[in-house]
């Protein structure tokens, strides 16, 4: 396999690319077509989609990585296909079969196959699925057709010219409720999370971390990533809540701590009053693989974990292992890469 589109790999960023073929296929009278790849990026729907309106649809996020070989893999889309499903369920939007998921993420992933990045430059194609209610319809109700589409735009590693750390800022916003959507993959909890994250911003952190939303006492998320610390003792902490968006990428973490690392594991609540125990923290998710954590601003305070300048041990061997994993050069976890 080889590359064949004109880019300056070195320069990507996370930014729209339209690539050649998208993957489209229509849910009507109570079945899927077969679906289709298309060269059009614009999608021609009702005004009155409820996607619009009432905000159903959901999303997801994965990558396909060119290993060495110059063969090309995806890391554990059946688990991205489970979640969207579990979204859709909230939502109450037809599921997508697994199968008919995987299929169409490797049907794109072949269409636009010059332009998965060329191994070693850390660049990868990010896939984007999504699912929205689409057709005529007014009244707050479950949408009467339904479109699942996903593209693809090659994206430049989250880290140019080495990892370092970032500092994040305690919201006073929520982006989830108790029992509402934090679980789901729902534009709309994103749409929520653009002014906490502007206030971020321009206060001079990365992102922000959300507090669970009934207390406001543990950690949630940090951002559009889960969080995760390392104790003094060397344990991997993660925290527990069912409004989190459950982390691929974090449970994979979970894993390699385990079986690569030889970490003990806890997935458990994290107090914002015990940073002190752990000597390092980060974030990660696909978008961020790991991001380590520099410091957290709560309150007046500013709590430092490893170094604001320097990455520590753990998690640095910890983005070895998963990076090594997912461009494989590292034996995977049985089932977790998809060839294709
Ligand atoms: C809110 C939120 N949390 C966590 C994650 C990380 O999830 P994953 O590792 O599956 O990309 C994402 C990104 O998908 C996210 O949007």
């Amino acid at each position: 396999m080889s590359n064949t589109v004109n880019i300056d790999w070195d320069k990507l960023g996370f930014d729209y690319i339209k690539t050649e073929y998208r993957y489209i296929s229509v849910w009507k009278d109570g079945k899927w077509d077969e679906g289709t790849l298309t060269t059009d990026n614009t999608l021609h729907i009702s005004e009155a989609s409820t996607a619009l309106h009432y905000g159903q649809q959901c999303f997801e996020g994965l990558k396909a990585y060119r290993r060495s070989d110059g063969k090309v893999q995806l890391f554990r889309p059946d688990e991205n296909a489970k979640r969207m499903n579990r979204s859709a369920e909230r939502l109450l939007m037809p599921e997508v079969p697994v199968e008919k998921f995987i299929d169409a993420c490797k049907q794109v992933v072949k269409a636009n196959e010059g332009y998965v990045p060329p191994y070693g430059t850390g660049g990868t194609l990010y896939l984007r699925p999504f699912l929205i209610g689409v057709g005529d319809n007014i009244g707050v109700k479950a949408a009467p057709e339904y479109i699942f589409s996903v593209f693809c735009v090659p994206v430049g590693p989250y880290f140019k010219g080495g990892m370092t750390p970032v500092n994040f800022l305690v919201s006073d916003y929520d982006r989830a409720a108790p029992y509402g959507t934090g679980a789901a993959k729902a534009g709309g909890n994103y749409a929520a999370s653009l002014y906490p994250l502007l206030k971020a911003k321009e206060a001079g952190f990365a992102d922000c971390i959300y507090l669970d939303p009934a207390t406001h006492t543990k950690i949630e998320e940090v951002g559009s990533a889960n969080f995760f610390g390392i104790t003094k003792d060397d344990r991997f902490i993660t925290p527990a809540s069912p409004s989190i968006l459950r982390s691929i990428t974090r449970i994979s973490l979970m894993d390699i701590a385990r079986d690569y690392l030889k970490l003990e594991v806890e997935e458990r609540d994290v107090p914002i009053t015990s940073l002190s125990d752990f000597k390092e923290a980060g974030a990660c998710g696909t978008a961020a693989v790991i991001t380590p954590i520099g410091g957290i601003k709560h309150g007046d305070d500013f709590h430092v974990f490893y170094s604001e300048e320097e990455v520590g041990p753990v998690t640095k061997k910890l983005y070895e292992t998963l990076c090594g994993i997912q461009f494989g050069d590292i034996e995977a976890p049985e089932g977790w890469i998809f060839e294709v």
